[in-house]
């Protein structure tokens, strides 16, 4: 399912009909606002987020996490690169669903991986897109 127009609203959610499966690819395009301090995609199930995927500007990298039952769990940091994500310009992001992490890309560089912590694919059927860019498109 394609959502493209100028500019989509935030925040934003989109059902992923049938949820993910391996070799499944999200693309969400933006522009981070040139103020931005943060925005984050979310993979969600019914109560849970299963990818919590946050770019913060002010501390210069993409946190990943999970929020299982209310909690989150531990924060992964670390980026093998600068921060590819930069105020004021425009990106194209793939996550990609592996056997067992999700791979994000972005603009065309590997970026990094995230391991499962919630393996039921297929119950990961809801995607949520807020904070401080201008979406312009989606696609589950
Ligand atoms: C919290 C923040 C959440 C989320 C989480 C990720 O501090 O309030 O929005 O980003 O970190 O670990």
């Amino acid at each position: 399912m394609i959502s493209s127009r100028r500019q989509l609203p935030i925040p934003y959610f989109i059902s992923i009909p049938g949820g993910l499966q391996v070799a499944k690819v999200i693309r969400v395009s933006g522009t981070v606002l040139p103020n931005a301090k943060r925005f984050h995609i979310n993979l969600c199930t019914g109560e849970n987020i299963t990818f919590h995927l946050n770019p913060r500007f002010s501390e210069n990298t993409v946190v990943r996490n999970s929020k299982i039952k209310g909690s989150w769990g531990e924060e992964e940091r670390g980026l093998p690169t600068n921060m590819p994500l930069l105020t004021g310009h425009s990106f194209k992001m793939e996550i990609i669903c592996e056997a067992h992490c999700y791979k994000v890309v972005v603009d065309g560089q590997h970026l990094l991986e995230y391991t499962y912590r919630v393996k039921e694919l297929s119950t990961i059927n809801r995607l949520e897109v807020d904070g401080d860019i201008k979406l312009t498109k989606v696609q589950v």
